[in-house]
């Protein structure tokens, strides 16, 4: 440690995360036989099960804003000096997120409140910003939110692909779960292969397009980490990807073992898939939720080192690397997930169908129905803004 507080070589990464779902849930056998679909086509094909799907009175403000008040339940907010909230679907083109949050957990004005974007990506680029901020002063403490709702059109390709939930991290010193190493590997290209225009309420995505720049920002980033020193496949007990459908975690390992010619443990990959195959796509949350999955699922990772791809349509990609910490099972947390995942009310078709155009626009006064139990709700609009309050 310096005179000036700052810290050259400290572990750093994830304290402690916890993971919000939506309210609701959509069964994907229900929708594949809406669509005249083979329901093996999303069980087997895409590999999920269901889909979150937010109710009249949730979005990713309120999503987020419950998985980090559960989480600083936990671990208290001694420190916490940064809120930084990652997400492609903001409510808000100016204000963020973060600073909503802020407002709704009684945080004190001396915390810095900002939003990031970059589709998918968002998260892992939070993330990072976040160990920067405690490289320079280790005693802080940074919450990252992650929180997404995936919308495509209505009947279109992308529409089993959809899903709601958020997962908020608190990134501080000598980490309690994971140590992420210094060392990463990024990729960045610019390619339209998912975007959503200022204009639309529902991305816009060339499927094979995307699934290919998928795989060139997985080997790019891959081979970045290897240029920088990074750990080989070898040194590596799992890697939990980004993952909009979990069948792509499965392409992504193929493509990774094809291309180093190692072989990364396949089981890994259905203990990284336990909750995003509940989810549905979370776009930013989709990496922190596998990697809760992991963690929750796969015995004997203390002290292993294990990978974390991130990546974000439009593209960027990072592979980033990490020591999971001895003593990082907890249980109740896992309970509490699987039972945040159990408790989701159904809806049919029918019913997503009209949540999923409800649409509210800022040019009139709106109350929205109770509906969540969730620790906050989004209450409705006045005078053009955006109301949250708690439902305690
Ligand atoms: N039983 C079992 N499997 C079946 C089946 C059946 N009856 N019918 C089809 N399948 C399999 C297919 O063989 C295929 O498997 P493989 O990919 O392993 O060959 C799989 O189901 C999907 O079938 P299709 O390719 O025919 O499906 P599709 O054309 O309807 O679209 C999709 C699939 C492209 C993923 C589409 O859902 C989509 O566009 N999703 C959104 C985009 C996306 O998620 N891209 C991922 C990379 S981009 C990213 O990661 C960022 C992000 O979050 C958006």
């Amino acid at each position: 440690m310096t005179s000036t507080g700052e810290s050259t070589s400290t572990s750093i990464g994830i304290e402690d995360l916890e993971l919000a779902a939506s309210h609701h849930v959509l069964d994907l056998g229900a929708l594949a036989e809406a669509r005249g679909v083979d329901p093996a086509k999303y069980t087997r094909g895409i590999g999920l099960d269901e889909m979150g799907v937010v109710a009249a009175d949730e979005d990713v403000v309120s999503l987020g804003a419950s998985a980090a008040s559960r989480l600083l339940a936990r671990t208290g907010t001694e420190g916490l000096r940064t809120v930084l909230f990652a997400t492609e679907s903001g409510v808000d083109q100016s204000k963020s997120g973060a600073v909503i949050v802020h407002g709704l957990l009684g945080l004190p004005s001396s915390v810095r409140s900002v939003e990031l974007k970059q589709a998918c990506y968002a998260g892992a680029a939070a993330v990072q910003t976040a160990i920067g901020i405690v490289a320079r002063r280790p005693q802080e403490k940074v919450l990252v939110i992650a929180a997404d709702v995936a919308r495509y059109g209505l009947g279109t390709s992308g529409e089993p692909t959809q899903g709601a939930g958020a997962v908020a991290l608190l990134i501080a010193a000598d980490p309690a779960l994971l140590a992420i190493d210094p060392v990463s590997g990024v990729y960045s290209a610019d390619v339209d292969d998912f975007w959503r225009p200022n204009d639309s309420t529902t991305a816009l995505v060339n499927g094979r397009l995307s699934i290919s720049a998928y795989k060139n920002a997985l080997l790019g980033a891959w081979d970045d980490l290897q240029a920088q020193g990074g750990p080989g496949v070898d040194e590596l007990d799992a890697v939990v990807y980004h993952q909009p459908f979990t069948k792509m975690a499965v392409k992504a390992q193929r493509f990774l073992d094809q291309h180093t010619g190692g072989r990364l443990d396949p089981e890994a990959l259905e203990q990284g898939a336990v909750y995003d195959r509940r989810l549905g796509n979370t776009y930013t949350a989709s990496l922190w939720a596998g990697l809760a999955a992991l963690l929750d699922h796969r015995d004997g990772l203390g002290g292993r080192r294990i990978g974390l791809f991130s990546y974000g349509s439009g593209s960027a990609g990072e592979m980033l690397t990490g020591t999971v910490q001895p003593g990082y099972a907890r249980p109740e947390r896992a309970a509490a997930t699987r039972a945040a995942l159990d408790e989701r009310v159904p809806v049919t078709v029918a019913e997503y169908e009209e949540l999923h155009e409800r649409l509210l626009g800022s040019d009139e006064d709106v109350e929205t129905p109770r509906v969540t139990t969730a620790p906050f709700r989004f209450a409705g609009v006045q005078e053009g803004a955006r109301k949250y309050v708690a439902t305690a």
